[in-house]
Parts: structure tokens; sequence; C-alpha cells
């Protein structure tokens, strides 16, 4: 019997619908990643060498005892690794840090490269065909990008013998770029979002929360049911367990034609994820998890006060 909350990709490995992100944006929560997937059923884990969070990711799935084989680790190459023997050299870090000896999905972050690179378009294609021959040797069941538009699959596509299973971009909606997503249909490029409750701002639209308070759901559950059925699968972050919980609990409703229509038509090009700064990341060279270290520092600091007060 089909397994509903899973989406196949052309090579015929079944991704999850919905999985859990752990960006360092807002930091990591150790306790929220071992619920979502010892007490919720996540089965997906959306990770990158730039959120600096890899490293946690081994002993969340220790602690929760679901087998590795039965979680979907996904995780993405930064641009300061582009390039094809510093990509081999990235992926093997990710493995290490991951404690895996295989990834579920690999992906190219940005299609962005440093300002010191003179080739941008023959980096990007050497980085993939150094993914491809991650693939054809068995490391990664799945491989793709993120943030490609139709302009960077213009490029990629001519010059690559393995066309992106997985293009990872904003998506919730208001951003549903439809001439991407029929591009991406064409190819049998399967598009995953992120980013869909907006960083968490959407929950405060008007219209979703009238749509959930007519369902009996959260606004959140809205953004993210709105998604899968448009089968687009999603990875929304928490830190905290009850919206972890929240957040998976999607399987159970379904919002009907007219209101797919309403949230479909409210597409406005609106991004929480500001693609004109990567430049400036990449080149000012941030360190990995950069956001999350402040985090562990108060998490560090806290303790280290709650010790000295006890
Ligand atoms: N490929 C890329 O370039 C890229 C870019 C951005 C993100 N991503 C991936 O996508 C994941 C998700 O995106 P995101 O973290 O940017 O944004 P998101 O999932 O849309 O939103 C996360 C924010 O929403 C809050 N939140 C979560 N559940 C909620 C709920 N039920 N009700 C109200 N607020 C809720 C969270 O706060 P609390 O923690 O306080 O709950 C957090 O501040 C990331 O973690 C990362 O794995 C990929």
């Amino acid at each position: 019997m089909e397994d509903k909350s899973k989406i196949r990709l052309t090579n015929g490995v079944y991704m999850p619908l919905v999985g859990l992100g752990t960006s360092h944006s807002g930091g990591y929560s150790h306790r929220a990643v071992v619920y979502a997937l010892k007490d919720v059923g996540y089965r997906l884990i959306d990770t990158a060498k730039r959120y600096g969070t890899e490293s946690f990711i081994p002993q969340a799935i220790d602690e929760s005892c679901v087998p590795r084989e039965d979680i979907f680790v996904s995780t993405k190459l930064w641009p300061t690794d582009y390039g094809f023997e510093s990509t081999k050299t990235a992926f093997k870090g990710s493995l290490n840090r991951l404690g895996v000896d295989y990834i579920d999905l690999f992906l190219i972050h940005w299609p962005e490269v440093s300002s010191k690179c003179s080739d941008k378009w023959g980096t990007l294609v050497e980085t993939w065909r150094s993914i491809e021959t991650l693939y054809d040797s068995g490391l990664c069941r799945a491989i793709g990008v993120s943030n490609y538009g139709i302009e960077e699959f213009e490029k990629l596509l001519p010059e690559s013998s393995i066309t992106p299973h997985i293009n990872q971009i904003e998506f919730h909606p208001f951003h549903n770029p439809n001439d991407l997503k029929q591009y991406c249909d064409d190819n049998k490029i399967q598009i995953q979002g992120y980013s869909p409750l907006g960083e968490g701002y959407l929950v405060n639209e008007q219209i979703i929360k009238e749509m959930a308070y007519n369902h009996k759901r959260t606004a959140a559950q809205v953004l993210i049911r709105w998604s899968i059925q448009n089968s687009v699968p999603t990875i929304p972050k928490s830190t905290k367990e009850n919206r972890v919980k929240e957040n998976f609990n999607v399987f159970d409703f379904q919002l009907n034609d007219n209101e797919m229509s309403l949230l479909n038509g409210l597409h406005e090009g609106r991004k929480y994820i500001d693609s004109s700064k990567i430049k400036d990341k990449i080149d000012e060279q941030l360190p990995d998890g950069y956001k999350l270290d402040i985090h562990l520092n108060e998490m560090t600091n806290s303790s280290q006060n709650n010790r000295q007060q006890s």
C-alpha cells in the first residue's frame, strides 16, 4: 500500500513529505530533535554544513532509538567548498560529523560563489559533476540543488549526466513561483520547500488564521498542509516540542479546492531568506553555524549561571 507520508523521487527513492529543519537561525534544540524522531514520527532531518548542527545529529538519532536506515538525512555543501576535489573533501566532513556512511540527500546549498572566483558557472558545473560521482559510488541516495532558478538550471542541465532529484527552495503561499515549479515538473525535478512558516511570521496572516479556525487547526498546520497538498515536501523548524508535534499533525485533514486556490493565488514573491546577502557571507568567510555559536554560548552561560545560583 502507498505510504501517503512520503513522495517518490525520479530515482525511486521515497522521501518523507514533512521533515524537521535544523538551521542555526533560532538555535538548535537537542530535546526537540530527539522528541521529533522518537515520539512524533519525523523521519527526515534537514541540516547543512553551514548550520553547524551536523555534529549534533548522531547523538539525537542514537537517543531516539530509531534505526539510522529509517531516517532520511539531508545535508548541504556550502559555496566555500565548491570545486571537484573540495566537494569530495567537504562531503567526507559531513559524513564524519553526521556519523553516517551514506547521506540520503546531498544538495548544493546556493548557486553562488565567492567574488574571487572568476568562473561561476564552470565551478558550479564541476561541483555538480563531483556530486554525481558521489551518487554513482552509492554514497548518496539522492542528490540535488537548493535555491536554483530557471537560469541556473539552463546552465546546469546540458552539462549534467544526472538531473538533480531535488531543488530545495523557499516555498509558502506568499512565495510560490509557478514558472519555476512548472519548469521543475517538466524536467522531473522535485521541489522541496523550506521556511514553510516564513520563519514563523506567516502564522499571523489573517487569511491563514481564518482557514485554521474553520478547520479547528493552527495556522502552521494550514501552511504545512497547503505545501504537501501541492505535492511539495516541506521542512518546518521548531525548537519547541509542542510545535514540533503540531507541525507534523497534518495528515488527517484536507484543505478544500476553494481554499487551495485562494492560497495558491497569494504568491507575491515575498521571501524571508534574503539571497542578496549570501555573497557577502561567502566573501566574509563567516564561520559555519555563526549564529548558532552565539546561542550555544548563551546556553553554556545560562547553565553556568544556574550552577552558580544553586
Ligand atoms: N536551503 C536553504 O537555503 C534553506 C534556507 C532556509 C531554511 N532552510 C531549511 O528549512 C528549515 C525551516 O526553515 P526556517 O527555519 O527558515 O523557517 P520556518 O520553518 O518557516 O519557521 C521557523 C520559525 O517558526 C517558528 N515556529 C515553528 N513552528 C511554529 C508553530 N507551530 N507556530 C508558530 N511558530 C512556529 C520557530 O520558532 P520556535 O523555534 O520558537 O518554535 C522558528 O522561529 C530550516 O531549519 C532549514 O533546515 C533551508
